[in-house]
């Protein structure tokens, strides 16, 4: 949204996937750790994250929130004070409507979602030092005019507090509506593209509930155009290290979320994670092209079925490029630089994986596994000038 904290994607880490509705003060402090410890602060990753079920279920005398006193015991100051501690920000979770989604699912009690209690609640927040919002619609009904009219209420409620809060959005939580092309732009900074990503691969062509890693890839790759600084389609935090998923799996969804200019909010246990896990979240360049500061999102330049090329312009003029192949075999995926967006004759091209540089006349090819993605940046270029334009869209950082 305009004026936003977010110029380049948010990195981070949120407790929903390991955690759910049973997070405590714990689980938060020892993640909060962990984002030290596991050397991914130092890699760039800042916001820690705590989703749904953080609340009391009653609101105080004075219609405040507060901390669910037998999970977070020391309260949500206390513990935004600790991540702060530890050079990092903190977020928190709420909802537009009158209940967050596991108490619309009866999972959690009460009903103390943000309708009517905005401008307290911002003030709640930048109170306890809050850096982050996940603002989540959570329920069945309401019109699009109505999302907008709602969501646009609480980014209001939280400029007026004068603290920089990064404002991500969920239009998409019991709302039907995944697939949606309305840019957000205007209203966050950055915005669900699909329901819930859980960790499997590919869910027959689905774009509701459950969906895979192919299957969000393939709702959000079409709304490249809507990225740039400041305003970033969400498709959602990461899956990379859960269990559903082979660690060939998690490199290519990590590889086609920085491709496509993704939040990347790690959401596997990283107080536990291998370390295959935690090198491909830490990986510099696929960070690099995520962080890139032209921000734009990768397009999807080729799709022969099981075979797909992404190309991302970056601010130096050089393309990253992701080869990735969803068939079920090993095979060769091949692109040209010319296909990627750059004229030229000498290329540069550097391996996102490991860092080894080779040279190529234009050709960029790889022999790539099952679910894999191979990525490349492609350097020594220059724009092609007719695919410049639609190759960077929105993301050219006029917003
Ligand atoms: C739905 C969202 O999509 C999830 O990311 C998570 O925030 C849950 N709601 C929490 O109830």
């Amino acid at each position: 949204a305009p004026g936003s904290p977010a110029l380049t994607p948010p990195l981070g880490w949120n407790s929903w996937n390991s955690f759910g509705c049973g997070v405590t003060e714990t689980a938060i402090r020892q993640a909060a750790d962990a984002m030290v410890s596991s050397g991914m602060k130092d890699a760039g990753y800042q916001y820690v994250v705590v989703d749904d079920c953080w609340f009391d279920p009653q609101r105080d005398s004075q219609g405040a929130l507060r901390a669910n006193a037998s999970k977070f015991p020391s309260g949500m100051k206390a513990l935004g004070d600790y991540i702060h501690g530890r050079g990092l920000k903190f977020g928190i979770y709420q909802v537009p409507t009158d209940r967050t989604c596991a108490q619309r699912t009866g999972t959690y009690p009460g009903s103390t979602g943000s309708a009517g209690h905005e401008v307290q609640d911002a003030g709640t927040f930048a109170s306890w030092g809050v850096d982050y919002l996940k603002y989540d619609w959570c329920s069945p009904a309401g019109s699009r005019d109505e999302q907008v009219a709602r969501f646009t209420v609480m980014r209001d409620a939280l400029r007026a507090t004068g603290r920089p809060i990064v404002y991500s959005i969920n239009p998409n939580s019991y709302h039907a509506i995944t697939g949606d092309k309305y840019d957000w732009g205007q209203v966050a900074d950055l915005w669900r593209t699909t329901e819930d990503l859980l960790d499997i691969w590919q869910n027959g062509n689905t774009n509701s509930y459950p969906m895979g890693v192919g299957n969000v890839l393939d709702v959000t790759a079409p709304l490249a155009a809507q990225a740039g600084p400041g305003h970033w389609n969400d498709p959602d935090m990461l899956v990379v290290g859960r269990p559903g998923l082979t660690l060939t799996e998690s490199r290519a969804h990590f590889a086609l979320w920085a491709l496509m200019a993704a939040p990347l909010m790690a959401g596997n246990d990283i107080r536990t994670m291998s370390a295959d896990i935690g090198a491909v979240l830490r990986n510099p360049r696929l960070l690099a092209v995520d962080q890139d500061r032209l921000g734009a999102g990768g397009r999807r330049v080729r799709d022969d079925g099981a075979v797909e090329v992404f190309a991302k312009p970056l601010a130096d003029g050089s393309v990253a490029v992701g080869l990735l192949n969803r068939g079920s075999g090993t095979t060769t995926v091949s692109t040209t630089a010319a296909q990627a967006g750059l004229a030229g004759t000498a290329f540069t091209l550097t391996d996102l994986w490991t860092g080894a540089t080779s040279s190529t006349g234009g050709a960029i090819s790889a022999s790539v596994p099952a679910h894999g993605v191979a990525a490349y940046r492609v350097s020594g270029g220059s724009p092609l000038a007719a695919t410049t334009s639609r190759l960077r869209g929105a993301g050219s950082g006029r917003c």
